[in-house]
């Protein structure tokens, strides 16, 4: 019998299907359905209405047609939007033994180079010993060796923003690119234009953009990275080939400046100093420098970007919500008093500075998509069958913002959690903003004290208030964010001045004291 190059096709196709009708009941023998989603094509599925930017805001509305969960299929690709805390706990939390891998990531780890990257990293003895290493100099005790690190650089940031307040952005980024590079590298960031930081926002902005769900097709079709760069349509590549360079950058430059430094012992104690250490053999010889250098660099990448996106919606809110700003700073001159800055051990006693941390991670989240997890193993839930491979996405800006738990939820209220008698704490927001189950962030506690160092610091000796335009009126900012994965306000005026003489003198006495 002789098949012409047609039959052969149709039969292969045939075949694939078969199997993959097979290997689909093997996985789910009761014939569970999938869980309901927006209807797609044949074979390409919903590649037309999956959402290429803010994947969050579309599935929050899809909540509504479809349930708490959303599936979706791209190119063979399952993906489920878990749009309640609940769901995400069920799943990514008590499940997490099978739903704490990390998808492919075919554009960032295998194009860009971030295969380094624990964020990226699939499940294996690599991310649990990075994770160990992380753990070590962030959990909360050990951050309070850092407490004096975040308290000198929180009152630069004051400073800074007293000086030039237009730059207030650019303060923001350098307070906590400062905070970071000292406690990963040991290393003093300059008052203006740092190499280490210029390399930081550049390698941090191309990961933003490449890890946002649906950004970029080859991670839907991972075939396609063997498209020559100069193609048409390939200019995936190109970018690709560009980022990569700063991926190994950000790898392996301020290691090795570091290293110089600890080989000319002039290197101050850090993680990478203490962990070199650790790990220095026989002969000088540094066991697993590869590791040592990724948890540093990582550190950097994971935390500086998003720090500044929390700080950067702070401000804005102070200047949207004045009355917050009195009410916390009522809260300090009443508990602190005026004569001294607050410092850490005063946060137990400062309940509405500390609403005001909470409603930062809360009113518009920082990665309001949260971070993908695959899942290994076919599950049900609810009746309905998940297959293995799938990836799901928890919906960070739909759980911060359940009206049942947080009424009026796009008011910057701190008065949430100044509770009164009998009423119900609303759920903190750190449950969600940092992730869930084995990827929960490990970098929480760093961020959770930056954020409240710089709250208490600010309305200390600030007043954050709306810019005048030309005619004296004030100028209200819009409110609106950037695209992107980690969440920023679009840059928006602001006036910033002392509070009083006195609060001014003493941030300068405090800097200058390096109290
Ligand atoms: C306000 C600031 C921050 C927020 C809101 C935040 C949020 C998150 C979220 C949502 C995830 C994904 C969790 C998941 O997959 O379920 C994550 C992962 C991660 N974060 Fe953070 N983060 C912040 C600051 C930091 C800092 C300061 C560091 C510094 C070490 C850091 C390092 C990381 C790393 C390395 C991962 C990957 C963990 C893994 O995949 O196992 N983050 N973060």
């Amino acid at each position: 019998m002789h098949l012409s190059v047609f039959d052969i096709v149709v039969l292969l196709t045939i075949l694939f299907w078969i199997l993959l009708i097979i290997h689909g009941r093997r996985q789910n023998p009761l014939g569970l359905p999938l869980p309901p989603g927006p209807a797609g094509l044949p074979l390409v599925g919903n590649v037309l209405n999956f959402p290429k930017m803010n994947s969050w805001l579309v599935a929050a509305q899809w909540r509504k047609e479809y349930g708490d969960l959303v599936y979706m299929q791209i190119l063979g690709n399952r993906v489920i939007f878990a749009n309640t805390y609940e769901t995400a706990i069920d799943l990514l939390d008590k499940r997490s033994l099978i739903y704490s891998n990390r998808p492919r990531f075919t554009m960032m780890r295998e194009l860009m180079g971030w295969d380094w990257g624990l964020n990226v990293m699939p499940l294996g003895p690599r991310l649990h010993k990075h994770r160990m290493f992380l753990r070590q100099f962030l959990h909360r005790n050990a951050m309070k060796r850092n407490h004096n690190i975040l308290t000198l650089e929180t009152h630069q940031l004051a400073a800074g923003l007293l000086n030039s307040p237009d730059n207030y952005l650019y303060h923001v980024r350098r307070a906590t690119a400062a905070i970071i590079m000292k406690i990963a590298y040991g290393y003093d960031v300059g008052l203006s234009g740092d190499k280490y930081v210029k390399l930081a926002d550049e390698a941090v902005e191309s990961i933003s953009i490449a890890a946002e769900p649906g950004a970029f097709l080859v991670d839907f079709l991972p075939a396609l990275k063997y498209v020559p760069a100069w193609f048409p349509g390939a200019g995936f590549k190109r970018k690709a080939k560009a980022w990569r360079k700063l991926s190994q950058s950000m790898l392996k430059d301020p290691y090795q400046m570091t290293k110089r430094k600890i080989l000319e012992g002039t290197a101050r104690s850090s993680m990478m100093t203490d962990l070199v250490e650790q790990h220095t053999v026989q002969y000088g010889c540094i066991d697993g420098e590869e590791d040592i250098a990724a948890c540093a660099a990582i550190t950097y990448t994971g935390g500086t970007d998003t720090t500044v996106s929390a700080i950067s919606s702070f401000l804005l809110a102070l200047v949207l919500y004045p009355e917050v700003q009195t009410r916390g700073q009522e809260e300090l001159d009443r508990v602190v008093g005026r004569d001294r800055l607050p410092n850490f051990d005063d946060r137990s006693i400062l309940p509405y500075i500390e609403g005001i941390v909470k409603e930062t991670l809360r009113w518009n989240p920082v990665l309001p998509g949260g971070g993908p997890h695959l899942l290994d193993k076919g599950d049900v839930y609810n009746g309905y069958f998940i297959p293995a491979g799938t990836t799901v996405l928890p919906n960070h800006w739909a759980m911060l913002h359940d009206e049942v738990e947080y009424p009026d939820p796009f008011s910057f209220l701190p008065e949430r959690w100044i509770l009164k008698e009998g009423q119900k704490e609303p759920r903190d927001p750190a449950k969600v903003a940092f992730g869930f189950g084995r990827r929960q962030c490990p970098g929480k506690d760093l961020a959770d004290d930056s954020i409240y160092i710089t709250v208490a610091t600010i309305l200390a000796v600030l007043d954050v208030q709306k810019a005048k335009d030309a005619q004296g009126q004030p100028i209200t900012p819009l409110g609106r964010y950037r695209k992107g994965l980690i969440s920023h306000p679009e840059p928006f005026d602001c006036a910033i001045i002392p509070r009083s003489p006195e609060a001014a003198a003493m941030l300068c006495h405090a800097i200058e004291g390096g109290e």
